[in-house]
């Protein structure tokens, strides 16, 4: 077995893993360890755009996108870290334009900016221009900017090496066990500092918009090693994911100018958020749309409704809401406009559905889409051990795979990516200041035996069962009852089949029983990973009696700030999940009542 060593270790090429490491390696000798290679990573499908008020085209301030965050989560989100998140941003855009990231841009070459769902001019109640963007490919250019210039600075990068487990010494961090594809064979990394960047794990529902590599192995190796995981029942459904196939249209259509619309013809969201419509917050959307299909106004009687950004629709509504620029002028489209600002979106409608949003509607349903929840850290990206606070020395967490907690009980657009940039860079500052003070732990002699008996397992197991059937029924049962809306008897069905499907994950052997390659044995790992995440985010849904941004309960459907304002943490111990709760930290806002 090969064992490496460096200072730093990051677990993760997307954007949070690459500004890790591009901060990390400016003092510690740093390392990058992928299931992918880098530039495949999941931040490269974000599309619409980034936040930060730059204020390009209009007035706008850091406050207010802290206020529009704290009222987007739902009042769960720690206000001091959405503070943090929203008062770093500017700076942190600006650092992307001069790393030489291709805007978008205005016509006095400033960043161009758009409107997304819940940013608004908190005087006028108004959406406003917030959205930093780079057409619709805003993620995948701050991943090849990342990536390249991570390449530039000689960041070293162990591409498609899968990290399967932690190491830990006395409560400290002292590395990872990553399995080399090409080979099969386990390493070691002895490390001072570990980083988990590994993002979500969309893949435990059917229709979303993640990629298949969206498996939560930070999450779940975590969890096994004593950590807990924080507001795991709070994932976000996008409103727009192509229909069936989940995959995402982006806020950005809405934001110029683009309107969901019903079988019969109706804009809809005039009627559940009557002062941004199809600009309101996400959570708010995705009930709407659901609301409407359960109500037989899906297109067709079917579960799908229709996005429509086709320059006459845009038009004519833009003068119904006296929709004006930024400038005073009236919000006008041309179709020219639209090919130009949304040109990936209109090329996947072309390929997957035959549609051409230029002049046709696009079918979409609400797609899985965002973990609001994951390994809790507090702004620094330490990560906690339970609700007092205690951390864990060396151990760090960022963007999606961690819970700030900035997103509370729904994420705002573009909050995500701003996420991923800002305590990335803080991860990776302070893994490097803490390795600069810290000595390795020694290796232990077993490091390697956990993981190795876990794929033992996959070799030697009896062939009864297939990880495919056991795959698509966790989906279809977290698709049916841990979705948009939830009730106590569906969730309660739904983790007795997870159970069931995890006594019957034991009973699976890998088809493909060969060392170099092998992606039958890891998806089957992973598998493991999502029937555990399935496990705790029904157990911490079923716990949590009221509705908040994306827990909505048709059994508990008010917000319950007197029993529910409370974070939860969760832990795998014993075969068994057990929760406990951390206060919400408040500063300047205190809850309110939502009105969109
Ligand atoms: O709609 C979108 O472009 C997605 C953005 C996000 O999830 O922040």
């Amino acid at each position: 077995m090969k064992t490496h060593q460096y200072e730093v270790l990051i677990v993760g090429a997307g954007g949070a893993g690459l500004m890790a490491a591009l901060y990390a390696s400016r003092s510690a000798s740093t390392a990058v360890l992928s299931k992918l290679y880098p530039t495949r990573s999941h931040t490269g499908t974000a599309q619409g755009g980034v936040g930060a008020a730059l204020g390009n085209l209009e007035e706008d301030r850091p406050e207010w996108h802290t206020f529009d965050s704290v009222k987007g989560s739902d009042y769960l989100g720690d206000q001091d870290a959405i503070e943090f998140m929203c008062e770093a941003a500017p700076q942190v855009i600006y650092e992307l334009e001069h790393m030489g990231l291709p805007f978008s841009r205005n016509p006095d070459g400033t960043i161009a900016q758009r409107p997304f769902g819940g940013h608004t001019n908190n005087v006028t109640g108004k959406p406003v221009t917030r959205a930093c963007y780079a057409a619709d490919r805003t993620g995948h250019m701050i991943l090849q900017t990342l990536y390249q210039q991570c390449i530039k600075n000689k960041v070293t990068f162990f591409d498609e090496f899968h990290v399967v487990d932690l190491i830990t010494v006395n409560g400290s961090v002292a590395g990872v066990v990553a399995l080399e594809l090409a080979t099969g064979e386990m390493h070691v990394f002895h490390a001072k500092a570990v980083i988990f960047a590994t993002g979500g794990h969309g893949r435990v529902w059917d229709v979303t918009s993640n990629a298949y590599a969206y498996t939560g192995d930070g999450v779940a190796i975590t969890l096994r090693r004593g950590v807990p995981a924080e507001d795991m029942e709070f994932f976000q459904f996008h409103p727009t994911g192509i229909y069936r196939l989940g995959i995402l249209i982006t806020e950005g259509v809405r934001g110029e100018g683009g309107v969901l619309i019903n079988d019969k013809g109706e804009r809809f969201m005039e009627r559940y958020a009557p002062k941004v419509k199809d600009l309101a917050s996400r959570d708010v959307i995705s009930r709407a749309m659901y609301l409407e299909m359960q109500e037989g106004r899906g297109v067709g009687g079917k579960r799908y409704l229709y996005l429509d950004v086709r320059p006459e629709t845009v038009n004519k509504y833009a003068a119904l809401d006296n929709r004006t620029r930024p400038d005073g002028s009236p919000f006008r489209v041309t179709g020219e406009e639209i090919l130009a600002k949304l040109p990936d979106i209109i090329d996947f409608c072309h390929v997957y559905l035959g549609v051409d949003p230029v002049t046709q509607p696009m079918p979409v349903q609400q797609t899985a889409h965002y973990a609001m929840g994951g390994i809790p850290t507090n702004v620094h990206a330490e990560v906690y051990l339970d609700e007092k606070g205690a951390i864990m020395p060396g151990l760090y967490a960022a963007g999606e795979v961690a819970c700030v907690s900035v997103h509370g009980a729904n994420r705002l657009g573009t909050n995500s990516l701003l996420d991923i940039v800002v305590f990335g860079k803080e991860a990776g500052l302070r893994a490097a200041e803490f390795s600069g003070g810290a000595s390795f732990q020694p290796l232990p002699g077993d490091a390697a035996d956990f993981a190795r008996e876990q794929f033992a397992r996959l070799r030697d197991g009896s062939g009864t069962e297939k990880a495919a059937d056991i795959a698509r029924e966790m989906k279809t049962v977290m698709d049916d009852h841990v979705g948009v809306f939830r009730v106590k008897d569906g969730m309660q069905q739904a983790l007795d089949k997870i159970r069931l499907l995890k006594e019957r994950y034991k009973e699976v052997r890998a088809g493909d029983q060969g060392s170099a390659f092998n992606t039958d044995m890891l998806n089957i790992w992973e598998l493991s990973n999502l029937l555990d995440l399935a496990e705790v985010t029904t157990v911490s849904a079923l716990a949590r009696e009221e509705s908040r941004g994306g827990h909505a309960r048709d059994d508990f459907p008010q917000r319950d700030d007197k029993k529910w304002l409370k974070h939860t943490m969760a832990w795998m111990r014993e075969g068994d999940v057990k929760l406990r709760y951390k206060p919400v930290t408040i500063t300047k806002y205190q809850p309110k009542e939502r009105v969109y």
